[in-house]
């Protein structure tokens, strides 16, 4: 569910109507419902009603400080992967101890500004890693808290470049090394073993792998705890997934996985964490693009839109769905069109759709690319010096531009030529 809904004719956002924010912000640009972000929130810190537990939001989803904001006052924790996002969340008002930071490549000099800056905890993905943070935390004369993540080799059955949880992925260390690992870091000076974290994957559509990978998150707390282990919280990763269409099977719900992680691990005892991105932001926000032309090829027509794949890479780099809709509510029973929905950057891969019905389109028409709000904004590029584009965000009748819209000169300022030139 969203706040993205036709009223009197023309697509809202909350109690705007999108056409007056495209006239005051130009096109293209994402736009975000607080009444959405706060709601797919709720829904996930309701699901874990009854067991302590923090929702750390996954922050490379969308992270404009302002999302990061309202989810952080509502009580969320973020789960960040880079020293950027770190320094993010700090600058939008996250505590440190509401910050767990993941990712297989974590540098020295971001374990140490996290160190210093307050870290909930580090989720380890290597025995090397795991001596580098003890090390950095040593040097500091801290300790710092982490769990390890484990790789479960489950099959997450969904894209591949965004499964995680198979032992052919990078990610974690194989569950079948970890009482191992486990024995290491409790004999490292500047580590606190305090749990276990998994993350099989995104945009699972299914719940059965979810079963299978906490399964063996529990049956490994128990061999850890027996081996001597205070392991004490477990952090069950994201990746629940959203509906991108309208008339697909919807998903499971998170009252349905929440009820999954009880049955699952419910009865050890731990705090749980969960790190969620797409299903808080994706569905809270939607890309507005207009029709620049429709031109007439040969046998069909491709509508080009101010929009491209620099704007929202999803349907170029993963063949992803995106509903598109317009922003004038269609006339009931109006014959739609068969439209390749193309962008104006020089490569056929800029291509958002082939052969999509819409209704009769002309240049000038407000479109919403909606399911945009998780790994749009965040994934842009300024490809061909198109301008880094902004967002805004809705609350009932007021919005604000969150992120303004570079200008040329701010973009070609950032070049230095050399000397010699
Ligand atoms: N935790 C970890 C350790 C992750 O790697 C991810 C996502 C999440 C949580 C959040 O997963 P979510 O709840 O958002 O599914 N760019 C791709 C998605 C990449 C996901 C990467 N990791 C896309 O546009 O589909």
């Amino acid at each position: 569910m969203d706040h993205f809904l036709y009223r009197d004719g023309e697509l809202y956002a909350e109690d705007v109507p999108v056409a007056d924010i495209a006239a005051a912000v130009g096109t293209p640009f994402y736009l975000y419902s607080t009444a959405t972000l706060t709601r797919h929130y709720q829904l996930f810190d309701e699901a874990l009603n009854g067991m302590e537990h923090m929702v750390c939001y996954a922050m490379k989803a969308a992270s404009n400080q302002a999302i990061l904001k309202t989810l952080a006052d509502l009580g969320a924790g973020m789960d960040v992967v880079s020293g950027g996002e770190y320094a993010r969340a700090k600058a939008a008002g996250v505590p440190g101890d509401r910050i767990v930071f993941s990712g297989v490549g974590k540098t020295r000099p971001e374990i140490k500004a996290a160190l210093e800056g307050g870290i909930r905890q580090f989720n380890v993905e290597s025995e090397p890693e795991l001596a580098v943070i003890s090390e950095v935390a040593a040097s500091l004369g801290k300790i710092a808290p982490i769990t390890i993540r484990v790789n479960p080799d489950v099959d997450a059955k969904t894209h591949a470049k965004i499964a995680t949880g198979k032992s052919e992925n990078k990610f974690g260390i194989p569950i079948s090394k970890a009482r191992a690992v486990y024995a290491e870091a409790a004999s490292l000076p500047g580590i606190d073993v305090i749990g276990i974290d998994v993350h099989i994957g995104s945009q699972l559509t299914e719940l059965d792998p979810y079963e299978l990978a906490y399964q063996k998150v529990a049956e490994l707390t128990e061999q850890l705890r027996a081996d001597g282990h205070n392991i004490r919280r477990l952090d069950l990763g994201g990746g629940l997934g959203i509906p991108y269409t309208r008339t697909n099977q919807a998903p499971p719900l998170p009252s349905d996985y929440g009820a999954l992680i009880k049955r699952t691990v419910g009865h050890l005892g731990c705090e749980i964490e969960i790190e969620p991105g797409r299903l808080i932001a994706g569905n809270a926000g939607i890309l507005v693009s207009r029709v620049i032309y429709v031109k007439q090829g040969e046998g069909r027509q491709f509508l080009i839109l101010d929009g491209a794949m620099n704007d929202l890479i999803r349907p170029a780099m993963y063949d992803a769905h995106h509903d598109i809709v317009p922003i004038l509510e269609p006339a009931p029973g109006v014959e739609h069109q068969p439209y390749d929905v193309v962008g104006p950057v020089c490569e056929s891969g800029d291509t958002f759709a082939k052969n999509r019905m819409m209704p009769p389109l002309r240049a000038g028409d407000l479109v919403a690319f909606r399911s945009a709000g998780a790994y749009g904004a965040v994934m842009a590029s300024e490809y061909n010096t198109r301008p880094l584009v902004p967002e805004v965000l809705a609350k009932g009748d007021q919005f604000a531009v969150i992120r303004a819209r570079p200008d040329f000169d701010e973009i070609i300022n950032r070049d230095t030529i050399p000397p010699w030139l």
